[in-house]
């Protein structure tokens, strides 16, 4: 197991279900924020193609493409020192054919310094990961509610709650586990489910909205610090509010210029003296 400072790695994860260390993940979108959360000592940062809702304010993430996930891997790889970077492959990445979805996630490695990449599906899937894991590339899984295919399912809803759907689930667990992930994400499934399928599959399951029973949670960072307001899921916890935070300094910075508060003698640069904010 990665030791505090020592970079986590892929086999770090499998150690960790191995010992009952809980797994912790967030989604991380840019450096600055991925440095925040690396120092706190997160384990994997997730590039989540959720960042075309809470980044770029899309209704779905279908809109989301290679390109841009290249563009903000990159940055959290540039802020991140010791945590696992995953990176989603977005809609219609890994669909087309084998050699497509090889290439795609080569660039997530190769130009957005990912060190794994994720993709939604069960069994259907199943090729797919197994060609990726065979090219060097770990792959985590992702069942449940499966935000790519929100115009099949009519919107994001629980999934799993049936018995044919739940037994399907255990299926595609077991399908992705024997293709070769090294992790599954579940999303939005009733708890005794997830509980199942993680003692039934050897590798870590990473729950968001799935209950205390998984290897490790995960939670999209702006709904959990406050920032993403246009629909918050019950299952989000709330670790802060830096959306008030924000919106209270952007009123007093407003307040100051106008009043002439800001910028006082402290942050101005007076001539002929050496540095960049150089009091009287
Ligand atoms: O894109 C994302 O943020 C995700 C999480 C919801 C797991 O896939």
């Amino acid at each position: 197991m990665a030791k505090p400072g020592q970079k986590v790695r892929v086999p770090d994860l499998l150690e960790m279900k191995r010992t009952a260390r809980k797994i912790t993940m967030l989604t991380a979108y840019d450096a600055t924020m991925a440095s925040i959360m690396d120092g706190a000592g997160i384990d994997v940062l997730l590039v989540g193609d959720s960042l075309g809702m809470v980044v770029l304010g899309d209704d779905t993430t279908v809109g989301v493409t290679l390109g841009m996930m290249v563009h903000h891997c990159r940055a959290v790889a540039n802020g991140a020192a010791r945590a696992l970077i995953v990176a989603d492959l977005p809609f219609l990445t890994y669909h087309t054919s084998v050699a497509d979805a090889i290439r795609n996630a080569g660039r997530l490695i190769q130009r957005g310094r990912a060190a794994a990449v994720k993709i939604e599906g069960g069994a259907s899937a199943s090729g797919v990961v197994g060609a990726l894991t065979a090219a060097g590339i770990p792959v985590m899984g992702h069942l449940g509610l499966l935000p790519q295919h929100v115009h099949t399912l009519g919107g994001f809803r629980a999934v799993g709650k049936s018995r044919e759907e739940a037994e399907q689930m255990v299926l595609d667990a077991h399908a992705l586990e024997d293709a070769g992930a090294f992790a599954l994400v579940l999303e939005s499934i009733p708890a005794d489910l997830a509980r199942r399928v993680t003692s039934e599959v050897a590798i870590p399951t990473v729950g968001i909205g799935a209950g205390p029973h998984c290897d490790g949670q995960v939670l999209v960072s702006y709904d959990a610090f406050g920032l993403y307001q246009n629909f918050v899921p019950r299952f989000v916890k709330r670790y802060a509010d830096l959306g008030a935070a924000m919106t209270e300094a952007t009123r007093a910075y407003i307040d100051e210029v106008r009043s002439g508060t800001f910028p006082s003698s402290e942050h101005s640069i007076v001539a002929g003296s050496a540095g960049a904010s150089v009091p009287e």
